[in-house]
């Protein structure tokens, strides 16, 4: 089958379109025919070899981290699925390699694709979808009222992150570059603030959440904004000594964490608010209510671009500009 793959970390014109095995199914997996995966920056960080210390991955290494597909076997341990079904999941971050025509995956990672999307548009939602559930939902105890405020909303986490908190009745301000007020708007945010003339302490306070999805050059101001007692969760930067130690033994990498833990928690202390990082997961239930909430009409699709499997490399290259709106997507199959 085709795929999009590297033989080491390096620089994109690593990348290789080429032909690998197809993958095998154990009893609890199903085997999807891929339409579509979307690029999240993880896929690119990884090419870097960002992630090399925390998880160990083998060459040849199929990219891509979500995507939307047709079940084409079951494992004799499946229950909940049929061949036929159409469903769209996150993988997990030990096992990717969603930028081919063919990927197996565990049964309980994956959910029904919702009926109102399309392959392209369902497989922009996984990765940024569950980002969202578990930072504002699960890590920041999100509630109806919750006044949030979402960092980099036209990204492809801020704008579902903007639909997802409305949609819970949260009061959501967000930042963006004038360009994308339209569209943020139109997504339901109720401040907009312009990163590029507006200093978010000046225009925001009160906040119970901050969805950090810019890392430390907005962390400080950002607290700025939080009532006291509130939570920021970042997604950028070192994990959670606790997660660490599920990915690692080295001794070094869990000291690392553990020493940006209590700096971060230190300046949070400074501001008497919490701390928290995000490494999500892949989760099919929390992907099931996603679903709902998108046949729901709440959720829709941004999608920025839409590129073939053999233009990953110019995918990568889009993403990586920092500037996409919404999600950048790679069709894999009509
Ligand atoms: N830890 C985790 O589990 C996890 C999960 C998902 C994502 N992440 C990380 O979260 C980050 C965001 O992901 P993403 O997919 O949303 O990225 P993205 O789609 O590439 O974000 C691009 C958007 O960011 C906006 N932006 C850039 N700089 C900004 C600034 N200073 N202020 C406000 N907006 C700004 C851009 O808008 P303009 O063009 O208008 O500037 C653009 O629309 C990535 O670093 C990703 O790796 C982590």
């Amino acid at each position: 089958m085709k795929a999009a793959f590297i033989n080491s970390y390096g620089q994109f014109d690593q990348i290789k379109i080429g032909d690998i095995d197809r993958p095998e199914i154990d009893d609890h997996d199903v085997l999807i025919k891929m339409k579509a995966a979307s690029v999240n920056p993880i896929d690119w960080k990884m090419v870097h070899g960002d992630l090399k210390a925390l998880i160990k991955l083998k060459f040849p290494l199929v990219l891509g981290s979500d995507g939307a597909g047709v079940i084409e076997e079951v494992g004799a341990g499946v229950t909940e699925f049929n061949v036929g079904d159409e469903v769209f999941f996150r993988c997990d971050k030990a096992n990717i390699g969603t930028f081919a025509e063919y990927f197996a995956i565990p049964a309980n990672l994956i959910a029904k694709k919702p009926t109102n999307m399309s392959f392209e548009e369902a497989a922009s939602i996984p990765l940024v979808g569950l980002t969202t559930y578990q930072a504002l939902k699960e890590k920041a105890g999100m509630t109806e009222g919750s006044r949030v405020l979402i960092h980099a909303g036209a990204g492809g986490v801020g704008s579902f992150a903007i639909q997802f908190a409305k949609a819970f009745g949260a009061h959501v301000a967000t930042t963006a570059s004038k360009k994308r007020f339209v569209l943020l708007a139109e997504l339901g945010a109720d401040e907009i603030i312009d990163y590029q003339s507006q200093h978010i302490e000046n225009e925001l306070n009160g906040f119970d959440i901050v969805f950090n999805t810019l890392g430390d050059s907005v962390q400080e101001p950002s607290y700025k904004t939080l009532k006291k007692g509130g939570v920021l969760v970042n997604v950028l930067g070192i994990p959670e000594p606790l997660v660490v130690a599920q990915y690692t033994s080295n001794i070094l990498v869990k000291l690392i964490s553990h020493i940006n833990q209590w700096r971060k928690e230190g300046l949070a202390a400074k501001y008497n608010a919490k701390y928290k990082h995000l490494l999500m997961y892949a989760d099919g239930k929390q992907l099931r209510e996603i679903a709902d909430l998108i046949e729901a009409g709440k959720i829709r699709a941004i999608i920025d671009s839409t590129f073939p499997l053999a233009k990953v490399k110019e995918a990568f290259e889009r993403s990586a500009t920092g500037r996409a709106q919404g999600k950048i997507i790679i069709k894999i199959s009509d």
